[in-house]
């Protein structure tokens, strides 16, 4: 039984290797992408899904556009990892995937209400439009048959030394996500930083000789040029690729271990805003609620990545400049 999953991303580099996943896996049927302000501004991640979808000849996958600023806080990107396009590194054309005039938080709403038991939500950047449908519809919580997100740590942060970048662009609506009580799993950077574009994968990538190939090297050698400058450890080994992580663990749980525990977001810290607070062992008194990801099995997530990267077999013609 293929696992229904709508996308909620902000391409962003990894999450364009998320769409790519999701589609090319048999395991899933990707429903619907929905975007959110988060790596680049809101009409950026927006066009570069439409950009990815183009690129690899999805065109009956529906794309909404979301949430164009966090609930309070003013806006942060990632302009340094990700380019001022948000996709930069290989030159795209004119993009022929559109994106629906319903927003995403009213598309969230309404289909979750509908038909949530059988989807899993997969957000992949700042928490923004799930918070928006669930304070919009408290209901959604428990219709919705898991959330599988990508985000936060138990360790350390990437974006301030306690906070990783999803949850620190909103952690108001980290808060409120992760305080919603369905059942959710977090993957962190703890486990995504296992996931490394190792210039061997890269290389098998680059022999498959289509336009997607072609488009996630151009992705890769961007994306890791930006961790070789931003000095983040082991990045001279490859960048992580965080998003599809998530979309693993739907597809193939056996390749994630996870661990029950209570993660709280802090929202009022002077240096530890967006910090997810994890306590495993029950020192904070607070049931779980959250699954949290601890160890990936890298070998086995590669498969699973380069067997979907296959699937987009020989030039699209189009979208790739
Ligand atoms: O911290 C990594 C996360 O922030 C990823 O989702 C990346 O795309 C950015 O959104
Ligand atoms: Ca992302």
């Amino acid at each position: 039984m293929r696992k229904r999953i709508i996308l909620d991303c902000d391409p962003g580099h990894d999450d364009a290797i998320a769409i790519l996943l999701a589609r090319g896996c048999p395991e899933i049927e990707l429903v619907a992408i929905t975007t959110v302000a988060g790596n680049q501004t809101l009409d950026k991640t927006t066009l570069n899904a439409r950009r990815v979808c183009t690129v690899a000849g999805i065109h009956d996958v529906p794309i909404f556009a979301g949430s164009w600023r966090p609930l309070k806080r003013p806006q942060i990107t990632a302009p340094e990892i990700h380019g001022t396009s948000g996709l930069d590194g290989p030159a795209f054309g004119e993009p022929t995937v559109g994106v629906q005039d319903e927003n995403a938080v009213d598309y969230l709403v309404r289909t979750l209400m509908a038909e949530g038991e059988g989807i899993t939500l997969v957000p992949v950047g700042p928490l923004t439009n799930v918070a928006a449908a669930l304070r919009r519809e408290p209901r959604i919580a428990e219709r919705t048959r898991e959330v599988v997100l990508m985000g936060g740590a138990y360790t350390r942060g990437n974006r301030t030394p306690a906070a990783e970048f999803n949850m620190l662009a909103d952690p108001e609506a980290a808060a409120i996500v992760f305080g919603a009580g369905w059942p959710l799993t977090m993957i962190g950077l703890d486990l995504t930083h296992q996931a490394v574009a190792s210039g061997e994968v890269v290389q098998k990538i680059r022999a498959m000789g289509t336009d997607v190939s072609r488009m996630v090297t151009g992705l890769l050698e961007f994306y890791g040029a930006s961790y070789r400058r931003s000095g983040v450890a082991g990045a001279g080994l490859g960048p992580p690729v965080h998003d599809p992580c998530a979309v693993a663990r739907v597809a193939r749980p056996d390749l994630i271990a996870v661990q029950d525990a209570f993660v709280a977001v802090e929202t009022r810290g002077e240096w530890t805003s967006g910090m997810t607070v994890t306590d495993f062992r029950g020192s904070l008194g607070h049931p779980h609620n959250a699954k949290v990801a601890t160890t990936l099995d890298a070998e086995g997530f590669w498969d699973l990545m380069l067997t979907a990267l296959q699937t987009f077999g020989g030039p699209a013609g189009e979208g790739l400049g």
